[in-house]
């Protein structure tokens, strides 16, 4: 939690440094839930904070509040007997070497404890700390979504559910299903995703059936209706412009074995590794390359693509259930800069796509500014592009793009627009 309030690390970053070390699952485990959970709930337990302190923490003991949050979680969110939650906080002060904080820490939680309910709701009267988002972001997403708003919110702090994708050229969903119960793990098929299953609990990748020899992948049913509405042909040339960790490229490799050949691009060669190795894992190829997509003449060879895939940095801000801590590291202002970078990436991906081409745009915000908005404007300058509405079940369909809203069916928040290219 300090290297993300400190620091702005992503949790999926910062886990993987703190974790790795915890020989017991178990332990990593709960570790993931206290910063998930912290993460998830930040809002209203740093608004508790403020009102238990008399004086702030200064910025050196970041650790010291960042405990401070954690045992207030499990005061308010978790089953943790409160004596195991409060001796287990006061304890890692110690471990820390901040001795003084313990009574600091026992005194504040003890104190909220004590006076729960009164503090609890004087923090909700900002809805800030009530609804557990910024003020900023509750904002936007009313701004955005005016009737459906609060539905978005609570879909926000919710658990996020856990999906897979069967690798179809190795195995029927239906078989798979049948493998999964014959592991005692309780799963189904949902109609809406050819390729999708929806575990009734998470189970951790190493107890899934041949995950390791690439029968299936952890994905959202949401991410997964971008191949199909790529839909690409036997013979086609294929950019995936923006691709690590490769959950995308996989499931376009899977659906269609008679690409011609798939470039899987990112500007990021750590994610690219992990692509590399999801690819490795699923026996599938494709050409990697590490570069900036909004910058075709540092590595285009020329030859138009039949299929881009356009799966633009974004917000995340329909994905906050999956990682809550978009809640500490967004701001207001990221918003225009991203919106400018995926202007950039469109116009520059534009002239490689081949006529009768499809490019499919897609986020996983919920936010106008960075959806419809942008097609929008690159509609308006682009006459040789016409947008085809997806049709998918659950969205809400704008006039060039269509949005499902995290919850819907279960899935995360997405957007997806496809532009077809005149000749
Ligand atoms: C939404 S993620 C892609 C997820 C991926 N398509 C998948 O399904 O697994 C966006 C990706 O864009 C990459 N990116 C950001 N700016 C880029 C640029 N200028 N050129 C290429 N990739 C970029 C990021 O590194 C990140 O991996």
């Amino acid at each position: 939690l300090t290297r993300i309030i400190g620091r702005g690390n992503s949790l999926g970053d910062a886990l993987e440094k703190v974790s790795m070390p915890m020989r017991d699952p178990r332990d990593a485990a709960l570790a993931r839930e206290l910063c998930q959970g912290t993460a998830r709930w930040y809002p209203r337990i740093e608004a508790l904070s403020r009102a238990l302190l008399r004086t702030p923490l200064r910025h050196k003991d970041l650790d010291i509040h960042a405990l401070l949050c954690i045992g207030l979680y499990q005061l308010i969110y978790l089953r943790i007997p409160p004596h195991a939650s409060i001796h287990a906080t006061v304890q890692a002060a110690r471990e820390l070497g901040k001795p003084w904080a313990v009574r600091l820490l026992n005194g504040v939680l003890r104190s909220f404890q004590r006076r729960s309910e009164t503090l609890l709701e004087g923090v909700d009267r900002s809805p800030s700390a009530r609804l557990a988002h910024p003020e900023w972001l509750l904002q936007a997403l009313r701004d955005a979504w005016p009737t459906r708003w609060q539905a978005v919110v609570a879909a926000n702090n919710a658990r996020a559910p856990m999906s897979l994708r069967v690798n179809r050229r190795r195995i029927e969903r239906g078989e798979y299903l049948r493998t999964l119960q014959a592991h005692g793990i309780d799963a189904e098929g949902p109609s809406w995703a050819e390729d999708g299953i929806l575990l009734k609990r998470p189970v951790g990748i190493e107890g899934l059936p041949g995950f390791a020899e690439g029968l299936v992948s952890v994905q959202d049913c949401a991410a997964q209706l971008a191949a199909g509405l790529l839909d690409p042909q036997p013979g086609d040339r294929v950019l995936d412009a923006c691709a690590a960790p490769g959950g995308k490229t996989g499931h376009l490799l899977e659906i269609q074995p008679e690409i011609r050949q798939l470039w899987a691009m990112d500007s990021d060669e750590a994610r690219l590794e992990r692509l590399r190795d999801n690819l490795h894992r699923l026996r599938l190829e494709a050409r990697v390359i590490c570069a900036d997509a909004a910058e075709p003449a540092t590595w285009w060879d020329g030859t138009p693509f039949e299929r881009i895939l356009l799966d633009a940095p974004c917000s995340g801000t329909g994905v906050i259930r999956r990682h809550p801590d978009i809640k500490l590291l967004r701001r207001a202002t990221d918003i225009p800069a991203l919106a400018a970078r995926q202007d950039r990436m469109l116009q520059a991906l534009w002239p490689l796509l081949a006529p009768h081409g499809t490019l499919l745009y897609a986020t996983c915000s919920v936010l106008s500014e960075e959806n419809e908005m942008r097609i929008a404007k690159f509609l308006a300058s682009h006459d040789d592009a016409a947008p085809h509405l997806p049709e998918v079940e659950g969205v809400v369909a704008g006039k060039v793009g269509v949005q499902i809203l995290p919850g819907s069916l279960g899935r995360d928040g997405f957007y997806y627009s496809r532009l077809y290219k005149r000749a």
